[in-house]
């Protein structure tokens, strides 16, 4: 069976730890949006390794890892991330496949995100200045290049021309020469064309063949561009929708879907964030969780969890789980607040509002749970949480309307609480159903 695996909450989840953890038990890891404004960070053996681009299963050896057509591709950033890995020792070789139709990124798309902020002035969106936004922009004005336009020179050439006739008209006082943009790109391809797939047949027949799958999200739901909180958004669906068109595959092949949710709550970037703590109990999980962006360093915004994100978050995705990360850094707390609802103006919000400005201006109902002074850092067995801990978790199950299938309480693989005896069943390529 294959498995989801994607943020519930604003991003950086711990996704990148849960991919890497449940990656022997499955065959192939596939990204299927987003490009490289995902950081997904996974500890081995004290190592930290950053993937971006590439899906964090590619750590283990023999694992197939699948760059989906839905993701945007900066070459750059991808060969750097390539020979990082190798300076680590791990070989990508030809374990990397990348899709004949997913987009590029290019160098001008990089200078349109940061204008575009720029111009945005007060109201900007905080994007991570990759060039995600603008890329997808191309994609959608059917102007964008892809992976396998490298294979044409000829055709590629009045793509780039046209492109960067375009972008100098968007850009005051631009004259940006087309030839570099071009000659950057034929070399390029050389190093990108052995990874060149056409990855929906590819993936389509090794589920024929009896493979295991684990789709591997990027960002998160409520980053979702359709689902999230628009505009304050990427411009990808980060949610289970994109799984489909990302990768070119059908929804029954979708066995189970994991939501990543941190035990609080965090978010980078600007928009609404209910639970926001602005004082000292928002330093104090920014400090324990080390909550600063993997990709630009930025410090993240932090607050309690926000049940009603998760629930929503459910609703969207079809959640059969969560995997729930990071309840270490809730450790030595007196009490801990849940929000459960919203008030808005006179009302009372149990449902997570589709306007921005209307959740701009709810406030989190808190409930209020007693905390834990034992740590649980570490902790592999449930049954050897503190019991506060395991109160907690019920909780959080109960108002979010799922089980905990997963509880991470490191950052390393072996912090790990893998429930196997919960309502839903992780799945394992090792164990026949
Ligand atoms: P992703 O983008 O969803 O993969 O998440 P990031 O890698 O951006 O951020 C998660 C951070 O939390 C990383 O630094 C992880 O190493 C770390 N992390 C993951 N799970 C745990 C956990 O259970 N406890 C602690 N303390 N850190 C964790
Ligand atoms: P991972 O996969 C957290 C946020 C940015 C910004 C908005 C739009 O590591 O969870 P973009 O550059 O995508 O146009 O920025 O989305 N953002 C993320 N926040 N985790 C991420 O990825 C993110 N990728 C983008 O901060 O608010
Ligand atoms: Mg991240």
């Amino acid at each position: 069976m294959n498995l989801a695996v994607l943020g519930a909450q604003w991003g950086d989840e711990g996704k990148g730890k849960i991919v890497d953890l449940l990656t022997p038990r499955f065959d192939i890891v596939a990204r299927y949006q987003g490009g490289h404004n995902a950081g997904h960070t996974v500890f081995v053996n004290g190592t930290k390794f950053v993937l971006r681009l590439i899906p964090s299963g590619m750590l283990h050896p023999g694992i197939t890892c699948v760059i989906g057509n839905g993701v945007v591709v900066d070459p750059e950033a991808l060969f750097a991330e390539v020979d990082e890995l190798s300076r680590n020792g791990i070989d990508v070789g030809d374990r990397l496949v990348v899709s004949d139709k997913a987009h590029l990124i290019l160098p001008y798309h990089r200078d349109l995100d940061l204008l575009a902020e720029a111009r945005r002035g007060e109201r900007k969106i905080g994007t991570t200045s990759r060039g995600i936004g603008p890329a997808y922009e191309d994609k959608i004005a059917r102007r964008g290049i892809r992976v396998g336009d490298l294979a044409d020179p000829d055709a590629l050439e009045q793509n780039v021309r046209d492109n960067v006739l375009a972008r100098n008209r968007l850009v005051h006082d631009s004259t940006m020469d087309w030839k570099p943009v071009f000659d950057q790109l034929l070399a390029h391809a050389a190093r990108l064309q052995p990874w060149v797939r056409d990855i929906s047949l590819m993936l389509n027949d090794a589920m024929s063949d009896g493979r295991c799958i684990l789709f591997e999200g990027a960002q998160g739901t409520l980053l979702d561009i359709d689902h999230g909180t628009y505009p304050y958004v990427t411009s990808s669906n980060a949610s289970i929708g994109g799984v489909c068109t990302g990768l070119g595959i059908g929804p029954r092949a979708i066995g189970g879907v994991l939501g990543v949710a941190k035990a609080y709550t965090t978010r980078v970037g600007e928009g609404p964030l209910p639970t926001e703590l602005v004082g000292e109990m928002g330093n104090r999980l920014r400090d324990s969780g080390n909550e600063y962006g993997a990709v630009t360093g930025r410090p993240r915004r932090c607050g309690w969890y926000d049940a009603v994100a998760v629930r929503y978050g459910v609703r969207i995705n079809g959640l059969d789980a969560l995997a729930l990360t990071k309840l270490d850094v809730l450790d030595g707390l007196d009490r801990i607040d849940v929000c459960t609802s919203y008030r808005c103006g006179s009302r009372r919000l149990t449902e997570f509002p589709s306007d921005v400005g209307q959740l701009s201006s709810c406030e989190p109902i808190y409930e209020s749970l007693p905390g834990w002074s034992t740590p649980t850092r570490g902790i592999r067995r449930f049954s050897e949480l503190p019991e506060n801990a395991r109160r907690y978790i019920a909780r959080l199950e109960e108002i979010s309307g799922v089980p905990a299938a997963i509880v991470s309480t490191g950052s390393e693989r072996e912090h790990t609480i893998v429930r196997d005896d919960q309502r839903f069943q992780i799945p394992d390529r090792r164990v026949p159903a």
